[in-house]
């Protein structure tokens, strides 16, 4: 069982076991005894099964488990202890079990709350809080169920859930009070590039575009989605130019995937504002790093990409010889981009095809009627890749595959989720059953190009009540936190940084760092043993924890976080800066 299912099997036990001692208890209530006890013993059951869960997760990892040890575990066992013998030695009349029973309901629905909605990591002031919910709801049952508690108890029962009520508020309210982004001035200087050799100039604005053969209404650079193709070659000095003609939002552009120095990467209140309607920002930087990127709107950037504003940015090596093609995928209002398009290709012609995720979720993509090699992930080369067959690729939201065969005298076909998109010619092969690549352990080692790192950080990705907003959201969060509320992460210039990526929550997160590429290192504890990956967005599933390192070599401010744009909207955004 993966950790993955073992999280959402663990919220389960615990729905089950809250709503077992609640429905146990209630039964009692109204004296109904052999209901009480059969759902009181699967009540019984469930809080097992909660504990090994427990287990399971704290052997996977302590991020997964902390809060259900710390917290949850010390609840469900004062649960047990009262409402236990009542199970096994049950009174003739149930009535006066009612109590106990709703307790350990009580304990485990507080249990549940903190995991839903607090999770990682621990604090006293969530456990003060369940500890105070728990004892009030105690309370005013027995109040309300006749039974006389003698006023000592009461009286304790009240002043307990009192302090705990207001300490544990207290603390929820002030922890880690909002450090904000603090803005990287010291790096807004211009770089100094050189005369630009390529010049480009990029205009937002609303428009009405064709997807699919329909009118989509859409905002988009030059009137098109995606933007004009941009194509450079190493050595390159690129100056963009980037005007909003009527874009309320404001845009910015983004170089996803390239390393530009801090004052270029786009990224609004961070190291720009946002361009504004009839405002204009010049981007200059040079192109040296080969490969497949994009670029994208950073200003209210779920919005905005969804809507269009992004486009291909490919920069060669050298000369370009053979086919090369980009297939940015994107849904644009519910039409699927590309549209399908057949291309003649010659007999033993070498074939490049781009693969760009420009979505939010992962993209399944299949090349049927040839062996290709995956040459490049995410603009970087891989080393030795070998040839592949009837296997399909993942790509992570923002992701990039470069796929290279050389063309056969059969057609070939590229789908994207089963939808064909780019073919030389009929193909009928049923994709759907492949395997898909691992990249972890696809083409030959090198040797790690570091012996030690200097500073570890940790991202715990997870679910969780953000209060400190103006209206209380159920945020995603990283290390409990949730945007501008979680406090940057601090780098030294020159130091050779492990990031540890753990995913706690139910959902995908891909990963996205600005401004450095990560070579993997591991997931969930397995090195990764194929060509080195040095990538700029992966996917990171429920339950897995991936450690990466980078070079803390590109200074400023850099935006960190979640490419499900959605999610980074709603709180997993976080920043990583230099001391
Ligand atoms: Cu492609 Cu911060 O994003
Ligand atoms: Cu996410």
């Amino acid at each position: 069982m993966t950790t993955g299912s073992v999280l959402a099997l663990d919220l389960v036990v615990a729905v089950l076991a809250a709503a077992g001692w609640l429905g146990g208890g209630a039964a009692a209530a109204t004296g109904r005894r052999r209901l009480a006890l059969g759902v009181g013993a699967a009540a019984l059951l469930a809080t097992l099964a909660r504990a090994a869960t427990t287990i399971a997760l704290a052997r996977a990892g302590w991020w997964f488990a902390a809060e259900k040890v710390i917290i949850a575990a010390p609840l469900s066992l004062a649960a047990v202890l009262v409402a236990g013998p009542r199970l096994v030695r049950p009174p003739a009349d149930i009535r006066p079990a009612a109590v106990a029973l709703l307790f350990a309901g009580y304990a485990h629905t507080a249990a549940l709350l903190v995991t839903v909605l607090h999770g990682y990591p621990v604090s006293a002031g969530a456990a003060l809080l369940a500890v105070a919910g728990v004892a009030a709801a105690t309370a005013v049952t027995w109040r309300f169920l006749g039974a006389r508690p003698s006023r000592t108890v009461a009286r304790a029962a009240v002043v307990v859930s009192l302090a705990a009520l207001v300490t544990g508020t207290g603390l929820a309210v002030t922890t880690g009070a909002a450090p904000g982004v603090p803005h990287a001035h010291g790096h807004r200087d211009e770089p100094t590039v050189g005369a630009p050799t390529k010049r480009f100039t990029l205009t937002a604005a609303s428009a009405v575009v064709t997807a699919n053969g329909r009118d989509v209404a859409a905002w988009a650079f030059n009137g098109q989605v995606p933007g004009p193709q941009l194509t450079a070659t190493v050595g390159d000095v690129l100056e963009v130019t980037l005007r909003n003609q009527d874009i309320d939002r404001g845009v910015t552009l983004h170089w996803h995937g390239y390393d530009v120095p801090n004052s270029q990467d786009g990224v609004p209140g961070v190291t720009q504002a946002a361009v504004l309607p009839g405002q204009e920002f010049v981007y200059r930087f040079h192109a040296d790093q080969a490969g497949t990127y994009w670029y994208h709107t950073h200003a209210a950037s779920d919005l905005g990409v969804r809507m269009g504003l992004h486009g291909v940015l490919v920069v060669h090596p050298g000369p370009v010889t053979g086919v090369d093609v980009t297939v940015p995928v994107h849904a644009l209002a519910g039409h699927p981009l590309p549209a399908p398009s057949v291309a003649q290709v010659r007999a033993g012609e070498p074939v490049r095809l781009r693969l760009i995720n420009t979505d939010s979720t992962t993209h399944r993509y299949a090349l049927a009627g040839a062996s290709f090699r995956v040459v490049a992930i995410d603009g970087a080369d891989l080393r030795d890749p070998p040839p592949l067959a009837d296997t399909a690729v993942l790509i992570p939201a923002g992701g990039r595959y470069d796929l290279a065969f050389s063309a056969p005298a059969t057609p070939v076909a590229l789908s994207v989720d089963g939808r064909a998109v780019w073919s030389t010619g009929p193909v009928t092969a049923v994709t759907s059953g492949w395997p898909v690549l691992d990249p972890l352990g696809y083409g030959a080692a090198t040797p790690a190009p570091w012996s030690r790192f200097d500073q570890e950080l940790t991202l715990v990705l997870d679910r969780g009540l953000d209060l400190r907003g103006l209206l209380p959201r159920y945020a995603h969060t990283v290390n409990g936190a949730a945007d501008p509320d979680i406090p940057p992460q601090v780098v030294r210039h020159g130091a050779v940084v492990k990031l540890r990526i753990v995913n706690r929550s139910l959902v995908v997160h891909p990963w996205h760092l600005h401004g450095h590429h990560v070579l993997v290192l591991s997931r969930d504890g397995t090195p990764s043993t194929g060509s080195p990956l040095w990538l700029d967005s992966f996917d990171v599933r429920p339950g897995e924890v991936w450690e990466v390192a980078f070079h803390a070599d590109n200074p400023g401010m850099w935006a960190n976080h979640c490419h499900n744009l959605p999610h980074a909207d709603a709180g997993m955004t976080l920043h990583l800066m230099y001391a």
